[in-house]
């Protein structure tokens, strides 16, 4: 059982689900800052999955139900929420999840032959994990950072103006770099493929 000290105007973070969906003390006190800077806790749905989803990795059924009750709200307006949202994952991906850009700029600055060798260099198709489960493939429509095309975001950073010349330099910086900081970044950082940054 995990409780928190709150103070008096915080909500109660009793959770027992069961012994393994009960939400943590960390992500409770993450979900308990949240819920101070809003009206209502419709206003944090998406950051609260994301939150929990950030220990997790992914967010099952059990987990999206603690978080409702947390919340206090059904589960069927949360999961209306993670299901719309695609950076929320309701399925286990692997450590690193890799989202290039199909979108209508990047196909026309050559993101298919892009997401081609990604899927060429892990052995696996779109929606797919690699056997080492360190990267798992999830395609998604514009990213917002069209004049960088063809982009992807990975591990919370950008890569810009990627090729597929370039793809396997980025997959070996960001497996070494996850091997290096196992933390869980917030901030998106921008990086243009084929840098040796990391
Ligand atoms: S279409 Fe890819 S970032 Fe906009």
């Amino acid at each position: 059982m995990n409780d928190l000290d709150n103070d008096s105007d915080e909500p109660t973070l009793t959770i027992t689900v069961n012994q393994t969906t009960t939400l943590t003390c960390d992500e409770q006190r993450d979900l308990t800052a949240l819920l101070k800077h809003c009206v209502q806790p419709q206003a944090i749905t998406i950051d609260a999955l994301m939150t929990v989803q950030r220990y997790r990795g992914w967010i099952s059924d059990q987990t999206l139900t603690a978080i409702a009750q947390f919340l206090g709200i059904s589960t069927a307006e949360l999961d209306s929420v993670a299901t719309f949202y695609n950076l929320i994952f309701r399925l286990p991906v692997a450590k690193i999840v890799l989202h290039p850009c199909n979108g209508m700029v990047c196909q026309l600055m050559g993101s298919a032959a892009v997401e081609a060798q990604l899927s060429q260099c892990l052995a696996i198709l779109p929606g797919q994990s690699d056997s080492d489960n360190q990267f798992t493939l999830i395609p998604l429509p514009c990213l917002g950072a069209c004049d960088k095309a063809p982009v992807m975001i990975a591990a919370q950073q950008l890569f810009e103006f990627i090729t597929p010349e370039n793809v396997s330099n980025i997959l070996v910086n960001l497996s070494s770099a996850t091997k290096i900081t196992n933390g869980a970044d917030t901030n998106t950082e921008s990086r243009t493929g084929g840098h040796d940054d990391q």
